[in-house]
């Protein structure tokens, strides 16, 4: 439970809110390299509340600007991306992707407008199958690096992405958030002996344990938290450990299945709207899954579940998700709805736009949403007083070698090396613990 000023405080992104503004201070994944084509239509993406337009030039550069034009403020989204720039329809000023004004046919050639209209522009760069950008004050931007489910450049990257009505906060929380899998993504993880792995239509978990025990572990970048169950064989001398990476402030790393590894990426659109990725990536040890059967097992096809610019047009709110009374009924599916995101989305989406934290009851397997929320908290302070950035403090661990785990292990091995690389155990050796166990807020 939040006060409703924490709440606020959490939630909100949009113009000078804190957290908005700590979240502009990193890298941003602010679109899917896929959308943009050299030459091709520009896209509408909007980033804390800010309108801009994305596009990539005749020589495959990146730009993001703001989408209203600096001449009359018509919206460059119905522009011409045309020989290195992109025109503005109304009077025909082209900006190219650093926002330089490079043609003004409205003006007389003496004119010194150009000079004086640059148009707001932000950095990008692309990595693991997205545009970022930065959106904090130059003097402060963070050197780039590379997110972590891009370690390679061979590793396989498949993105299902959606745009969904509501605050980015209770989204991050469903990924922290083990205990749910086991009751609303019952159909789609199924308990059976043997590893965990995918079976192409569901994932099966060697567990029927439903009251997991959390433990959370800070980290400089996040946190970590192992969701440790009763395995179905082994049972008293082994554990089922799941383990959460969250990455502040926009990712977690879910645990994997033996096929892939599964990511999560949230960037707020404003405090009520978010962009929802969610990604499997493989490396050359693991079979993987390609972006179309991905995206179908997602139930997150464009075309069919979502549009070109990935809004729902299938299932929502409106058609309560198309869920299915008879399915439930017959034991097909407890949800109801296909594709685990859809069924997350469901529940997220029903929280309302921003999730009142002040009419919560909590319990004991809520303890990392109540880690989660604090972190970022404090997070937002130490911002605020010493500018201080979450991520951003040394000792560094490259986020490429950031990874969740799960697996049956025997009880005497400490989950906390578990999935954790050379270094990040070594620099987390030296972190002090604030380990809380058995106790919700
Ligand atoms: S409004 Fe864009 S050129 Fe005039
Ligand atoms: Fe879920």
């Amino acid at each position: 439970m939040l006060s409703a000023p924490e709440n606020e405080l959490l939630c909100r992104v949009e113009g000078e809110a804190p957290m908005g503004r700590l979240m502009r201070r990193h890298w941003v994944p602010a679109i899917m390299s896929e959308q943009l084509a050299p030459d091709g239509a520009p896209v509408r993406v909007q980033l804390f509340g800010e309108k801009l337009v994305a596009f990539r030039d005749s020589n495959g550069k990146t730009g993001l600007l703001g989408e209203s034009c600096p001449h009359r403020k018509a919206s460059l989204a119905f522009g011409r991306n045309e020989e290195c720039g992109l025109r503005c329809l109304y009077h025909g000023w082209k900006f190219d992707t650093d926002g330089n004004v490079v043609d003004m046919p409205s003006e007389p050639k003496a004119s010194a407008l150009p000079e004086k209209a640059k148009h707001l522009s932000y950095p990008t760069r692309e990595s693991g199958g997205f545009v970022w950008t930065y959106m904090g004050p130059l003097e402060a931007i963070p050197e780039f690096e590379a997110p972590p489910w891009a370690p390679h450049d061979a590793t396989r990257i498949s993105i299902a992405k959606i745009e969904l009505p509501c605050n980015w906060a209770q989204i991050m929380e469903g990924q922290i958030d083990s205990a749910h899998s086991s009751t609303l993504h019952s159909s789609d993880m199924r308990p059976a002996k043997g590893e965990a792995t995918s079976k192409g239509e569901y994932w099966v978990r060697p567990s029927t344990d439903k009251n997991p025990r959390i433990q959370v572990q800070l980290t400089n970048y996040g946190m970590r938290y192992a969701a440790i169950r009763r395995p179905i064989t082994n049972a008293s001398t082994h554990d089922y450990v799941r383990i959460t990476t969250f990455v502040a402030p926009f990712f977690a790393l879910i645990a994997p299945v033996n096929s892939y590894n599964l990511t999560t990426v949230i960037v707020p659109r404003s405090d009520s709207s978010s962009y929802f990725h969610f990604i499997a990536w493989a490396d050359a040890d693991q079979p993987g899954i390609d972006t179309d059967a991905w995206r179908k097992f997602c139930y997150l096809v464009v075309g069919v579940d979502v549009d070109d610019h990935f809004r729902p047009i299938k299932r929502h709110a409106h058609n309560n998700y198309l869920q299915d009374r008879a399915l439930m009924a017959d034991g097909t599916s407890f949800p109801g709805v296909p594709g685990i995101p859809n069924q997350d989305i469901m529940m997220w989406e029903s929280m309302g736009p921003i999730a009142d934290r002040t009419q919560e009851r909590l319990g004991a397997s809520d303890i990392a949403i109540v880690q989660f929320r604090r972190s970022m908290l404090d997070a937002v302070r130490v911002f605020q007083e010493e500018g201080r950035v979450i991520g951003q403090v040394e000792p560094h661990i490259p986020q490429v070698k950031l990874r969740s785990y799960q697996g049956v292990v025997e009880k005497s091995v400490p989950w906390r090396t578990l999935g954790a690389s050379d270094e990040e155990v070594q620099v987390l050796a030296g972190i002090e613990d604030d380990e809380m166990e058995g106790a919700a807020a």
